[in-house]
């Protein structure tokens, strides 16, 4: 029979954590959000108080259903308190040995039936299941940023994880207004993989002068239709974080596509980390506007 999801929770409240504890209270789950201090709980609070605060403003919920979000929520700093959640969803930082921490004391606190997901979107699901006594029982689960707003979710299956929770999980998504997918544990499952070496390829070929940047955005854009070409993501996505997830994945695949373009690396060490620090392929005055220097 399947599972119930009645009571969910989510460890980490950053950008992530945050936003998917507002997925699964914003649909009525009752939801245990844990930080690992009282200061990044209470930053945690304030996200989805924004994010909410927005959606009232847009006129997506009324404020009866923010409140609503809110009462569906405790805030912990004691990870114990998921003890009756019948799934865990980790989203703490992209470091596997804090994941595998993080998911074998889950392990140990949740039921026999619980569901343990991770939210990682390039570390191995199954480096992360193997800490604990039951693999079977974990699963990715890639949330899309943010995730209240993006309605995909790619669910990861590893070789031991059992059908039963991919089906339960699968069926879960549609409760939360998602459109699911469903991956093996390949490093960037689908949309990283394929987005990413899209992206590396175009770092390289801007290095090797064989366009400048404004005619290989312009390329992928007015050529193929994308909504942003693939300099100006890598700015707005962050150079370092791109590097990274590149690194992380070339080192888990060894698929030559996902190699970091060497470009991104002397880019990252001169500081130059895309938007976040004014200056990436572009120069930006303002957040939103390229400047051509
Ligand atoms: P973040 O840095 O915003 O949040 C991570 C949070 O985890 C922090 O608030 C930190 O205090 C908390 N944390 C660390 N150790 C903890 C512990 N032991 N117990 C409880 N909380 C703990 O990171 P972000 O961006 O939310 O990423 C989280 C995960 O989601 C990563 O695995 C990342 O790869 C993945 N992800 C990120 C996306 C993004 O666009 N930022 C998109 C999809 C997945």
């Amino acid at each position: 029979m399947a599972r119930e999801f009645n009571q969910v929770g989510v460890i980490g409240l950053g950008t992530m954590g945050a936003g998917i504890v507002e997925v699964f209270a914003r649909n009525g789950f009752d939801v245990v959000g844990v930080e690992q201090g009282t200061e990044q709980l209470e930053r945690g609070r304030g996200h989805i108080q924004h994010s909410t605060d927005r959606a009232v403003r847009r006129e997506k919920i009324t404020t009866a259903e923010q409140q609503a979000i809110f009462d569906h929520v405790t805030f912990t700093t004691n990870i114990d308190d998921v003890a009756d959640c019948d799934l865990v969803v980790e989203a703490v930082v992209e470091s596997l040995d804090l994941k595998r921490d993080v998911i074998s004391r889950l392990d140990k606190i949740v039921g026999d039936n619980a569901v343990l997901a991770t939210n990682t979107s390039s570390l191995s699901v199954t480096e992360i299941s193997a800490a604990t006594d039951h693999p079977s029982r974990v699963v990715g689960m890639h949330f899309f940023n943010p995730a209240p707003v993006q309605k995909f979710l790619e669910l990861v299956r590893t070789v031991v994880t059992s059908p039963d929770v991919i089906e339960d999980v699968e069926a879960l998504a549609g409760k939360l207004d998602k459109s699911p997918v469903v991956a093996g544990d390949k490093a960037g499952f689908i949309a990283n993989a394929l987005l990413f070496g899209y992206l590396n390829h175009a770092a390289s070929m801007y290095d090797s002068q064989y366009a400048s940047r404004e005619d290989i955005d312009a390329a992928m854009r007015f050529g193929c239709g994308y909504p942003m070409g693939p300099l100006a993501l890598l700015d707005l996505i962050g150079l370092d974080t791109a590097y990274e997830i590149l690194d992380t994945m070339y080192r888990q695949g060894r698929d030559r596509l996902h190699a970091p373009a060497p470009v991104l690396k002397q880019m990252v060490t001169a500081g130059l980390l895309g938007r976040k620090s004014g200056r990436g392929f572009y120069t930006y005055e303002a957040p939103d506007s390229p400047v051509v220097v």
